[in-house]
């Protein structure tokens, strides 16, 4: 696993998730220049590291015969925070329809959230032969995730109830601010006249 990550490999993976960066862009400067308003706050990519390379085939315990590349979907990661609910479901269609991309698993946790709270709609994507897991969330949803993720997810030392009520709370609380969010970006967009 410590040999994963040659250069070639990450030259690969780099450009794979820069064709997937490249795309999220385009959609943005379009729409925005359709309703001046911006359909991606942020884009994040990241490699998964080894260490969390080799946690996850511990995790698994990885099958004989499956390589590393056939069995882990998120070794590249691409993360797009936007502002609204609606806007998800937007670059998710577009992302659809892209003739670039293979669509190979989609797995919707915005209309169906985890029991913990998280919201996001992941999309494993194929680009000439690799795999990129594409997020796309919120604002509201990534400042929930990002914080679980330092609290909770993951974390090997036992969560106290206490803990994991005030985390579903919160998470309770952000989807009533995404709505309320929906709703006020409908009235601007509405104001602007455009589309
Ligand atoms: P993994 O093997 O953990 O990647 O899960 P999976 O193959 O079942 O995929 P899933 O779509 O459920 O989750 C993939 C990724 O979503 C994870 O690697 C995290 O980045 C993110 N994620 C999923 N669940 C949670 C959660 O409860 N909290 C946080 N903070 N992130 C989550
Ligand atoms: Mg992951």
């Amino acid at each position: 696993i410590s040999s994963f990550w040659n250069d070639e490999r990450i030259a690969l993976y780099e450009s794979a998730m820069e064709k997937v960066i490249v795309e999220i862009k385009q959609y943005d400067q379009d729409y925005y220049r359709k309703t001046q308003n911006h359909l991606v706050r942020f884009v994040e990519k990241r490699l998964k590291t080894t260490d969390s390379i080799a946690q996850k085939v511990e995790r698994k315990k990885k099958p004989e015969g499956k390589t590393l590349e056939e069995m882990i979907n998120d070794l590249a990661g691409v993360r797009v925070i936007c502002f609204d609910t609606k806007q998800i479901y937007m670059l998710a269609r577009m992302i659809g329809k892209s003739s670039q991309f293979e669509i190979i698993k989609v797995k919707d946790y915005v209309r169906k959230p985890k029991d913990n709270g998280y919201q996001s709609y992941h999309i494993i994507l194929g680009i000439d032969g690799i795999k990129v897991e594409l997020q796309i969330r919120t604002i509201l949803m990534d400042a929930w995730s990002s914080l679980d993720s330092i609290l909770v997810y993951k974390k090997t030392d036992p969560i106290s109830e206490e803990m994991k009520a005030n985390i579903q709370r919160f998470a309770k609380w952000g989807r009533k601010m995404d709505k309320m969010v929906t709703r006020m970006m409908k009235q601007k967009l509405e104001k602007c006249n455009c589309d």
